[in-house]
């Protein structure tokens, strides 16, 4: 085969809990992820040589995306390809906002494992790719999995969740970032010499879910870096309190930022909820939850 697409979603954390710090400077976590209908789409094309080349759509800014070896899509395939001479070209469309919380680089990731599993006629499955996607980065396990799931350890531990629902999102992106890294050391500054429990997903979450409740679901949402984000962006408790006021059943930051996450009763109530956020920065709909990688 001498060409593949792969497509991987967004993701959010409808709960994350954050513990204290490991002595390996990561957090431990207790999060539910749902993947949301934006999307990465990666193609590998066979080649001798490595190259990465970058595209956005629906108003994605892709200036910021770095094309060197540092991208975590450029990662995913040499990592996958280990010690055997090979070489790909790599081309991201990018449908998820960059830097924003939204795990984009790792969709790339996840997306680019797939692509070049498939490539390469290498028949690893997920379980194998899983273990790759560790490696790569906290998030990428998710994106291959998709649907809703817990992430425990640094969020590479993931389980697939009963999720009985479907549930309509307003997405609200800015033309600036949050750097996570920034974001987990606020939080350890805002609990410096307080005990931090061990992080938990609330029970009426997992419930919610079962059920496929969107009042449930929006009364259990919960973010325990949103105030070391907003220490850090303090601009953003204006859309979060705006999307509320427009009527939005609950109102968070995706994981360490600066994306905000607006849950609507359906559709048009979400179109609603868009409009009343258009004037903070980009409002997009979305909705979860939706499968993981999967060749185009
Ligand atoms: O794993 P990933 O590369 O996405 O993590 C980026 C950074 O976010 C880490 O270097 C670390 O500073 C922070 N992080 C953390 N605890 C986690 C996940 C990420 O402190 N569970």
């Amino acid at each position: 085969m001498a060409e593949v697409t792969v497509q991987a979603p967004a993701k959010i954390n409808l709960h994350l809990g954050v513990g204290p710090v490991r002595a390996d400077g990561f957090h431990p976590l207790a999060t539910a992820y749902q993947a949301l209908s934006l999307y990465s789409r990666v193609t590998a094309t066979d080649a001798d040589t490595w190259s990465l080349t970058c595209s956005g759509r629906d108003g994605v800014d892709v200036s910021g995306v770095p094309l060197d070896e540092s991208n975590l899509a450029l990662r995913a395939a040499r990592l996958l390809a280990g010690e055997e001479p090979r070489g790909v070209a790599l081309h991201l469309d990018k449908g998820i906002p960059v830097a924003g919380g939204l795990a984009g680089g790792s969709a790339d990731a996840a997306a680019t494992l797939v692509a070049c599993n498939e490539l390469w006629g290498l028949g690893h499955d997920r379980a194998t790719l899983a273990r790759f996607a560790a490696e790569l980065g906290s998030d990428v396990p998710f994106a291959l999995y998709g649907g809703s799931a817990t992430g425990h350890g640094r969020g590479e531990i993931v389980e697939p969740l009963a999720d009985a629902g479907h549930y309509e999102w307003v997405v609200l992106t800015f033309d600036f970032g949050v750097s996570t890294p920034a974001a987990y050391a606020e939080f350890d500054l805002l609990h410096a010499g307080a005990e931090v429990p061990d992080p938990v997903i609330p029970a009426e979450l997992l419930k919610a879910l079962a059920e496929g409740s969107t009042s449930g679901l929006a009364a259990a949402v919960g973010n325990d870096l949103q105030p070391a984000t907003l220490r850090l962006r303090p601009d953003l408790a204006e859309p979060l309190a705006a999307g509320i006021a427009a009527s939005a059943l609950a109102a968070l930051v995706s994981g360490s930022g600066p994306t905000c996450l607006f849950l609507a009763e359906d559709a048009s109530h979400a179109d609603r909820v868009a409009a009343a956020l258009g004037r903070f920065g980009r409002a997009r709909r979305a909705h979860g939850p939706v499968p993981g990688a999967v060749i185009c």
